[in-house]
C-alpha cells in the first residue's frame, strides 16, 4: 500500500513555507558567496554522471526541509512497495514493474505468486534472437530478399520511447533504417512508406492492447499496402511482427503469433521501452547496446533504492522540483539538452511526467487543493536560445530549467562541441547572475553612450538572474549513460507524485477524448448536417462536411 498523506499538513511543510519567505529574499549569488563550498555540497555523481544543483534557490537549510518532507511521506516505503511488486497502481488494479524489465541481478520479483523474471528472460532471448536473425540477413522477406527497412507503428509510449532512444544513439546505429509512424494523419504513413520496398521492409506493430485506434488504423494501412505489392496473407508473417500484451488482438490481426514479442499489463506504455517495445531499439542499435541502455537503468534503479535521500539524484531532482512548484509557483519546467541527438529528450518527458503527474484527484479520492505535475517542456541547445530563452531570461515567469550536456561528442568536428559546451556553461551562469544596472550602465558608457541614452536603454539591459537551474554533465552519451538518465527521469516522477499523493501510473485524462471521437467517427460518415452537438462542434463538423463537398 502507498502511504497517503497530505504533504501541505506535514511540519516539513509548515517549515519550508516559513523558510521561503527568508530564501525568497536572497539571490542565489549571494547563497554562493554565503557558501565557498557550494558546488561540493549540491553537486553528486553517478558513474559517468555528474548533477550539479548548486545553482537552486536553496540553502543547507532548505535542503534539510525538502528531504524531511520526503521522509514525512514515507518515501521509503513507497520505494520498497513499487521495487516489491506491490499494486501500487490501484485505479487499474496493477503492479508498476518496468524496473523487473531491466532486473540485471536476475532476483525473483512475485506476481501473482509467479516469478515474473523467468518471462521477462524469455522474451528478451525471443527479441535477441529475432535481431541476430534480421541483421545477420538470415530472415528473408516474401521474396528471398533481407530485410533493410522497420517501421515501428505504434502511438505514445509504444512510439515515443523509441523514437527518443534511436535518435539519441544514433551514433550506433546498424545498417538497418528504422522509421516509425505514430500519427493517425494518412500523411505519416504515406510519407514514411514512400520510396520502402514491401519485399524488404518490415513492420513492428507496438500496442500494449493492441486496441489503439491510430496504431490499429496504421497497421492496417500498412498492411495493405504490403499486400498491395503481390505478396500474399500468408506473407505477412515474414514482414509483420507484434509487441504487445494483447495475444487474441494480435492474432485477430493475422501476424503469426511466433512473431508476438510479448509483455504484460503492469509495465505502464509510457514506461515500455525496456520490455518488447525496445524491439526497433535493439534493431536500430543492436541487441548488446540495449542490454546496455537496461543496464545503465538498472544501475540508477540500484542508487534510488539505495543511496541516502541526500545523495539520491532522482529524489534531488523531484525535490527540487517540489520547491518550485508548490512554494515559488512555477508553472512548468524546461528540459534543455546540449546535444542534438537527445532532441526528443523532452518531448519523450512530455508524455512521462505529464501523463503521470497530471492528476487533480489525490489517492484518497478528493480534489488537491494544491498544484500538480509542472508543464514540461524544452528543445535543445542552442537552437532554443535563439527562439524562446529570451522569456527564460527576462520574462515574468520563473522557469526552473535542466541543462544535460555530454563532456565528450560522437562528432568532434573542429571547435563545434567547445561552442555547443561555453554555452551550455553560459546560460546557468547568465541565469543565476543576471546583469545588475551598474554592469549595464558600465558597459554601455564603455560603448560611447550618453547619459541620456543610457538613461532610456538600461532597463531593458538589465538582466535580474536568480533563475534557477540544474546541470547535467555527463561523460558521453552511451547506451549505458542514457538507460541511467532515463531511469533518473522516471524516478523523479515517482517520487513527486508520492509526495503530490496521486496515482502516477494510470491516465484516465486521456480517455474521454478518444471515446468522444468514436462517437463523432459515425458521424462523418455522410455528408448530412448534425445538429447533435453543441453550437460550436456542430458548425465545424458541417463546414468540414461542406468543403469536402465541394
Ligand atoms: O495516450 C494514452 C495511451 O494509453 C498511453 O498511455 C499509451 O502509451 C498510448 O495510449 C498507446 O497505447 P497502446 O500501446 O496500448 O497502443
Amino acid at each position: 500500500m502507498l502511504p497517503s498523506i497530505n504533504f501541505t499538513e506535514t511540519p516539513a511543510y509548515q517549515y519550508l513555507a516559513d523558510h521561503y519567505i527568508a530564501i525568497n529574499e536572497k539571490s542565489i549569488r549571494q547563497l554562493f558567496q554565503e557558501d565557498p563550498q557550494r558546488f561540493e555540497n549540491f553537486s553528486v555523481k553517478l558513474n559517468d554522471i555528474l548533477l550539479d544543483y548548486s545553482k537552486n534557490r536553496i540553502n543547507a537549510e532548505t535542503f534539510v526541509l525538502l528531504i524531511q518532507l520526503a521522509r514525512e511521506c514515507q518515501l521509503e516505503k513507497a520505494i520498497h512497495a513499487m521495487f516489491s511488486g506491490e499494486k501500487i497502481n490501484v485505479t487499474e488494479g496493477r503492479q508498476v514493474l518496468h524496473t523487473a524489465l531491466r532486473n540485471q541481478a536476475g532476483n525473483p520479483i512475485i506476481v501473482d505468486n509467479e516469478d515474473v523474471m523467468a518471462k521477462v528472460k524469455a522474451v528478451k532471448e525471443h527479441m535477441k534472437a529475432f535481431c541476430q536473425q534480421i541483421h545477420s540477413g538470415t530472415w528473408k522477406g516474401y521474396t528471398g530478399k533481407t530485410i533493410t527497412d522497420i517501421v515501428n507503428i505504434g502511438i505514445g509510449g509504444s512510439d515515443l520511447g523509441p523514437v527518443m532512444v534511436t535518435e539519441a544513439l544514433k551514433a550506433y546505429k546498424t545498417h538497418l533504417n528504422v522509421l516509425f509512424v505514430s500519427n493517425v494523419d494518412g500523411t505519416h504513413i504515406a510519407e514514411t512508406l514512400k520510396g520502402l520496398n514491401p519485399e524488404t521492409t518490415l513492420f513492428l506493430v507496438a500496442s500494449k492492447t493492441f486496441t489503439t485506434q491510430e496504431t490499429m488504423a496504421n497497421a492496417q494501412s500498412a498492411k495493405d499496402w504490403f499486400l498491395k505489392s503481390g505478396a500474399v496473407e500468408a506473407d505477412v508473417a515474414k514482414h509483420f511482427a507484434a509487441l504487445s500484451t494483447n495475444e487474441k488482438g494480435v492474432s485477430a490481426f493475422g501476424i503469426d503469433p511466433k512473431n508476438m514479442f510479448e509483455f504484460w499489463d503492469w509495465v505502464g506504455g509510457r514506461y515500455s521501452l525496456w520490455s518488447a517495445i525496445g524491439l526497433s531499439i535493439a534493431l536500430s542499435i543492436g541487441f548488446d547496446n540495449f542490454e546496455e541502455v537496461l543496464q545503465g537503468a538498472y544501475e540508477a534503479d540500484i542508487h534510488f533504492q539505495d543511496a541516502s535521500f541526500e545523495e539520491n539524484i532522482p529524489v534531488i531532482l523531484a525535490m527540487l522540483g517540489i520547491w518550485y512548484n508548490n512554494f515559488f509557483g512555477a508553472e512548468s519546467h524546461a528540459i534543455l539538452p546540449y546535444d542534438q541527438y537527445l532532441h526528443r529528450f523532452a518531448a519523450y518527458f512530455q508524455q512521462g511526467d505529464m501523463e503521470s503527474n497530471g492528476k487533480y484527484i489525490d489517492r484518497n479520492g478528493n480534489r488537491v487543493d494544491y498544484e500538480t505535475g509542472p508543464i514540461i517542456w524544452g528543445e535543445p541547445g542552442t537552437n532554443g536560445q535563439h527562439a524562446f530563452y529570451q522569456l527564460i531570461h527576462q520574462g515574468t515567469k520563473l522557469i526552473p530549467c535542466d541543462f544535460i550536456a555530454p563532456a565528450v561528442s560522437h562528432n568532434p568536428i573542429g571547435n563545434h562541441h567547445q561552442l555547443l559546451l561555453s554555452n551550455f556553461f553560459a546560460q546557468t551562469e547568465a541565469l543565476m547572475n543576471g546583469k545588475s544596472e551598474e554592469e549595464v550602465v558600465a558597459e554601455l558608457q564603455q560603448g560611447g553612450k550618453s547619459d541620456v541614452e543610457i538613461e532610456k536603454l538600461k532597463n531593458y539591459k538589465v538582466f535580474e538572474g536568480n533563475r534557477p537551474s540544474n546541470s547535467f554533465l555527463i561523460k558521453k552519451i552511451t547506451p549505458r549513460s542514457l538507460g541511467t538518465l532515463i531511469a533518473f527521469y522516471e524516478h523523479k516522477i515517482f517520487v513527486q507524485g508520492i509526495i503530490w499523493n496521486i496515482f502516477s501510473f494510470d491516465q484516465w485524462g486521456v480517455e474521454l477524448g478518444k471515446q468522444l471521437a468514436n462517437k463523432i467517427l459515425p458521424e462523418l460518415e455522410d455528408n448530412a448536417p448534425i445538429s447533435s452537438h453543441d453550437s460550436s462542434t456542430n458548425g465545424l463538423i458541417n463546414q468540414y462536411k461542406n468543403w469536402r463537398a465541394d
